[in-house]
């Protein structure tokens, strides 16, 4: 329970800044710097986001030669044509490893406006890069990489959303930098907390939106206005988040996915009643029913919502992500300062990802099993993320993060192994987003 109270803590990143109340104590305290960066310089960033100062001029591509020379054996060239069409018909592209790919990513940091401070590893000085130079190899074939000129050509007047937390801004994030490399895009609506967002492409007429729904239920938090929380997380197991539900009529394509908030303190109604709770050291003498409950249950009403056969939009469910945390967890040392992928044998995956997993894959396979899952599919990026301890932003959350520092005061530097450098290894899941979901269209409208 630990690792899960760890792992709910970290999600705070995503917009509650502050801990509970019955953890504030001298924790608390010396992170209070930690806090600050993540929570309040977050919204003061986000802000700023179209006032990022004039590009400079930097070498974008990775330094180090020696990576080149990496681990992974080197893969036969590809056959772009051939592999798009082979690749979501007779291949599972979920299944592979990472080989190297001295290309390195499509963007960078100078050349791509919409990146995070958090998970902008190359200005915040990371020094490695070899982390940059692979790319997803599914085991039977290979995969296209994504084209941002047909993309955008087969998007036009279309509408994709987001739906999600942190990691699904993250990965929206990735789409923006590698689409914006072709064109800019105009941000057309936040939200207060610039968390929800839409953007267009106004020569494509493409409207692109993130929305903040971590539970994509309805769920009562209790923030003040400095983002500390005061109670309890009220989730309605049988009630939607209307904040997408309300759009959803707009909307394509849609992403959605679930994930580490769940593994929060969390109070459950259900029919107007209290049901139970997860993790609330047995408050109220409520019955602890797990994450595992919650979690099943968002699923199963996400996937009968999106599956009704009244509703146009092509879903993808997006698999849990896992982290990579090593010897602690984010508040208590762990870090992630590997720079290579993990081998295949080597990616183990942690009991709760699996688990989270499960319930993605058991509730999915219910649908398709009722019928009425042709316009939704899998987006199963765990495995292929599994394998990439080197993609996250570790130490380098903010710039230069040991300046000043004594080396063995270093190791109390905040780590996150869990949201991804930009560039980085997110980007890959465009790819695979782009098979799943546009070829899947193309054999509709065949
Ligand atoms: C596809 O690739 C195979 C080899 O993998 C090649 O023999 C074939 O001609 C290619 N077909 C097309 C349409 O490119
Ligand atoms: C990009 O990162 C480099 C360091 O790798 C930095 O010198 C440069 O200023 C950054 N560019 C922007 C626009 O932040
Ligand atoms: C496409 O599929 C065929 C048959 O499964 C296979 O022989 C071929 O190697 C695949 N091509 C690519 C580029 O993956
Ligand atoms: C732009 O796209 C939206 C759908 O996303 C559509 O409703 C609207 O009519 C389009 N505008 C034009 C000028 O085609
Ligand atoms: C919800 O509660 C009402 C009244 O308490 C009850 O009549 C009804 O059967 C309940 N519905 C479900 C699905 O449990
Ligand atoms: C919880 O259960 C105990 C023992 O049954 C009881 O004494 C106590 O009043 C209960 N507390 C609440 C808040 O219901
Ligand atoms: C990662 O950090 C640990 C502890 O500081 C150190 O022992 C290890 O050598 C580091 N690994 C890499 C690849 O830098």
């Amino acid at each position: 329970m630990d690792r899960l109270r760890s792992l709910s803590k970290i999600m705070k990143i995503e917009g509650t800044p502050f801990g509970s109340s019955h953890q504030r104590n001298q924790i608390f305290l010396r992170f209070v710097a930690f806090f600050l960066l993540v929570g309040l310089a977050y919204r003061l960033i986000i802000t700023n986001d179209s006032t990022v100062p004039p590009v400079t001029d930097v070498k974008s591509s990775p330094a180090d030669p020696s990576g080149l020379t990496a681990s992974a054996p080197i893969d036969s060239p590809r056959n772009i044509n051939n592999a798009s069409q082979n690749a979501s018909t007779k291949c599972d592209i979920f299944t592979g490893n990472w080989v190297p790919d001295p290309s390195g990513p499509v963007y960078t940091n100078d050349s791509c406006r919409h990146i995070q401070e958090h998970q902008n590893c190359l200005k915040n000085g990371r020094p490695d890069s070899n982390y940059l130079l692979w790319r997803w190899k599914p085991r039977d074939c290979d995969l296209p990489r994504f084209n941002p000129d047909q993309f955008l050509n087969r998007m036009r007047n279309k509408w994709w959303a987001f739906i999600g937390d942190s990691i699904s801004r993250n990965h929206v994030q990735s789409l923006l930098c590698i689409l914006s490399q072709v064109e800019e895009v105009e941000e057309i609506y936040h939200d207060k907390e610039y968390r929800s967002k839409i953007w267009r492409f106004p020569s494509h007429n493409f409207t692109l939106s993130v929305i903040w729904s971590p539970f994509l239920l309805k769920a009562d938090t209790f923030e003040n206005s400095e983002g500390v929380s005061f109670s309890d997380i009220q989730l309605h197991l049988d009630t939607l988040d209307p904040k997408w539900t309300h759009q959803y009529p707009n909307f394509d394509y849609v992403v959605i996915s679930g994930g580490k908030w769940f593994f929060k303190t969390s109070i459950f109604h259900e029919n107007h009643t209290v049901t139970g709770c997860h993790y609330c050291h047995g408050k109220d003498n409520l019955t602890d029913l797990g994450y595992e409950y919650s979690y099943r249950k968002a699923l199963r009403l996400v996937l009968d919502f999106v599956a009704d056969p009244n509703r146009r939009a092509q879903v993808l469910l997006r698999t849990t992500t896992p982290d990579h945390f090593e010897n602690g967890e984010w508040d208590s040392g762990g870090f992630c300062n590997r720079t290579v992928p993990f081998k295949v044998s080597e990616g183990v995956m942690k009991s709760e990802d699996e688990l989270m997993r499960g319930v993605e894959l058991e509730e999915f396979r219910k649908t398709q099993v009722k019928g009425s899952s042709s316009n939704i599919a899998l987006l199963d990026t765990t495995s292929m993320s599994l394998l990439r301890p080197d993609g996250h932003p570790g130490p380098y959350r903010y710039p230069d993060p040991f300046s000043g520092m004594k080396v063995k005061d270093q190791v109390h530097v905040q780590n996150d192994c869990l949201h991804w450098c930009l560039p980085g290894p997110i980007d890959s899941w465009n790819d695979l987003m782009v098979e799943v979901m546009l070829n899947r269209d193309t054999e509709k409208n065949d």
